[in-house]
């Protein structure tokens, strides 16, 4: 295969970021620029808290809901040192957005950080905003549902949630990272969440530390 059908191949694949307002907004981020670096389209989605979250932990400052969701591109890649080409955010309320309907084919969604007030209206197909209904639609349609809940401890609701959704098909990857590969920083311990994710979503990913290697 030659290179440019290659690259569009690649563009070909698309993946919904929803970040919502669990700690750890930092995995998100980097999601966000290792799937840009691999050349993978993205639909981001953010919560209102999610941005509150952003502005708390990584002092980033996003203007607010509807009418700016095609700024935030930009604002992303400028932060995040990245192009903005195939990135597209969209407001909570945008139903005619590729993420609201089976019908657009996005076959991959990732919830990262997953708080737990989304996790349970995902759990209980609420579809009230446009990351609960991307999730629903996934589930659905029977495609990938990543989710990845952030809190500590865990409530019986919270496992419970979790279980309903697992056995739904979604994949339940907490943020949760590993110490057997001896992280020193921090960006150490983000990798390690966002490497798992990648291997789920199926995208090369030569950089992960492999178990055994
Ligand atoms: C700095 C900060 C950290 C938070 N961390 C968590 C968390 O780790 N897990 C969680 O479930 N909620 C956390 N919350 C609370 C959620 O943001 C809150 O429940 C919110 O309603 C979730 O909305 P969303 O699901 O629409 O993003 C945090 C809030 C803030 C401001």
């Amino acid at each position: 295969m030659n290179e440019a059908v290659m690259n569009k191949t690649v563009m070909n694949q698309s993946v919904i970021v929803a970040i919502t307002g669990a700690s750890g907004a930092a995995y998100a981020l980097r999601l966000i620029q290792r799937l840009a670096e691999a050349g993978i389209e993205q639909h981001i989605l953010l919560s209102d808290a999610a941005r509150v979250v952003l502005r708390q932990e990584v002092d980033l400052m996003l203007p607010d809901r509807t009418p700016v969701a095609d700024a935030l591109p930009a604002i992303l890649a400028k932060h995040l040192n990245i192009g903005t080409e195939g990135m597209h955010c969209y407001a909570l309320d945008d139903w005619f957005s590729p993420a609201a309907s089976g019908s657009a084919g996005i076959k991959k969604m990732v919830v990262l950080p997953c708080s737990m007030g989304t996790l349970a209206r995902i759990a209980c197909g609420a579809s009230d905003n446009l990351i609960e209904r991307a999730a629903d639609v996934i589930l659905k349609e029977r495609r990938q549902l990543i989710i990845a809940p952030r809190e500590t401890p865990l409530s019986s609701i919270h496992l419970e949630n979790m279980l309903k959704l697992s056995r739904m098909g979604a994949h339940i990857i907490p943020a949760m990272p590993g110490f057997y590969h001896r992280p020193t920083t921090v960006d150490d311990l983000i990798d390690f969440l966002v490497n798992r994710i990648l291997d789920h979503l199926d995208i090369a990913n030569p950089e992960a530390q492999r178990w055994g290697e």
